[in-house]
């Protein structure tokens, strides 16, 4: 062999091994066998919970004037701006061809909580599963049970607007071994009730730290800097701290939190309105006023 045909019987390997390297590290994960428990009394009114705490609808929401926007539904359809694209968040009622009617628990739980489809593809951290994968199995399944009750909407799926989505999409299980290296947020023990509830909902379906906590280079949490505000991850603008609200006397008292997560703009609180807040306000406005309550006192804890 010539020197140039064994550099290039090197390469071959080296691109070979990099190949395989590359599918391996980058294989749609599954659930273990076990993961969902047999038998569960779904609660639809927990469901219903979880869906606006997750704010579910203000990227699932129905494309304008298309079925199920006069009623709200989570139909899909509507356009999700991010700076690699534009995603149509795609139907979650239960019609059996265009939304989820045909999943199954296991199905549901794997998009949730690990980011795959069930045919195996990887989603796209638009999808803010990174958030979700912290929420508990059974309110992910009395999640499920809630959606499955919602009105059966035909709206097939608009394909996103996302160049070089199939290279992307592999490449999304490279940031997944990135991102998932830290482990799904738990709250700490040793804390009242209602702070715990309020540190799993802002985290966990609440996905606050989505936009409130800055990322890095490798556009993945810096948890160091837990909701200390940064660029806006989907847009211009900048997103505010969350820490130390009361010191700065932004709120007064937990009470004072609650109200504006829950009347925001309608009761004069200015800065809960721009930039997606809007959306994610008006669906926490739907919690119970011990949840909106739970949340303001986590939100102040953080100093
Ligand atoms: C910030 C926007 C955003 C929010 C909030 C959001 N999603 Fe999504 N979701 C997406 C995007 C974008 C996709 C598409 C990802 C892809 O195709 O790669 C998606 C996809 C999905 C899918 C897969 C659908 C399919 O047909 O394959 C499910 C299921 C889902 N979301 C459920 C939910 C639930 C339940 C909630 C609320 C707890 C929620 N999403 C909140 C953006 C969002
Ligand atoms: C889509 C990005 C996004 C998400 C997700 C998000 N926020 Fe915000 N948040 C913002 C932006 C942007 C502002 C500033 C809005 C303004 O000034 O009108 C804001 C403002 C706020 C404020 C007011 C801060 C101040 O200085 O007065 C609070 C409180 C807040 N968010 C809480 C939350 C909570 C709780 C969640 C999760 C349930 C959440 N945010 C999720 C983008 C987001």
């Amino acid at each position: 062999m010539t020197r140039a045909r064994r550099a290039l019987a090197v390469l071959a390997t080296l691109a070979v091994a990099g190949t395989a390297a590359f599918l391996l590290l980058t294989r749609p994960a599954s659930l273990p066998p076990g993961a969902i428990p047999a038998t569960q009394q779904a609660d639809l009114h927990n469901g219903e919970v979880m869906f606006h705490a997750g704010s579910c609808v203000a990227c699932h929401k129905a494309a304008e004037g298309g079925p199920g926007a006069d009623r709200g539904l989570p139909a899909g359809g509507f356009a999700f701006p991010t700076p690699v694209g534009t995603f149509y968040p795609q139907n979650l009622t239960p019609d059996p061809e265009t939304g989820l009617g045909r999943w199954s628990e296991t199905d549901f739980v794997a998009a949730m909580t690990l980011g795959v489809s069930p045919a195996g593809r990887h989603y796209f951290p638009a999808f803010p599963y990174a958030a979700y994968r912290a929420m508990k199995t059974a309110d992910l399944l009395d999640l499920f049970a809630y959606l499955k009750s919602l009105p059966a909407v035909r709206a097939p799926a608009r394909p996103h607007d996302v160049p070089v989505v199939s290279v992307a999409s592999r490449g999304v299980g490279l940031w997944k071994q990135l991102a998932f290296r830290q482990p799904p947020y738990a709250p700490p023990p040793g804390r009242s009730a209602s702070w715990t509830r309020g540190a799993y909902l802002t985290n966990a379906p609440g996905h606050c730290g989505e936009c409130h906590t800055p990322k890095d280079l490798a556009m993945v949490a810096d948890e160091s800097r837990h909701m200390a505000g940064g660029p806006h991850p989907g847009e211009a603008g900048k997103v505010p701290s969350l820490r130390g609200l009361l010191a700065a006397k932004k709120y007064k008292s937990v009470d004072d939190l609650a109200l504006a997560l829950s009347a925001g703009e309608e009761l004069g609180y200015e800065n809960l309105s721009s930039g997606g807040m809007g959306a994610i306000q008006s669906n926490l406005s739907r919690l119970p006023e011990s949840d909106l309550k739970a949340i303001a006192e986590y939100l102040l804890s953080l100093e």
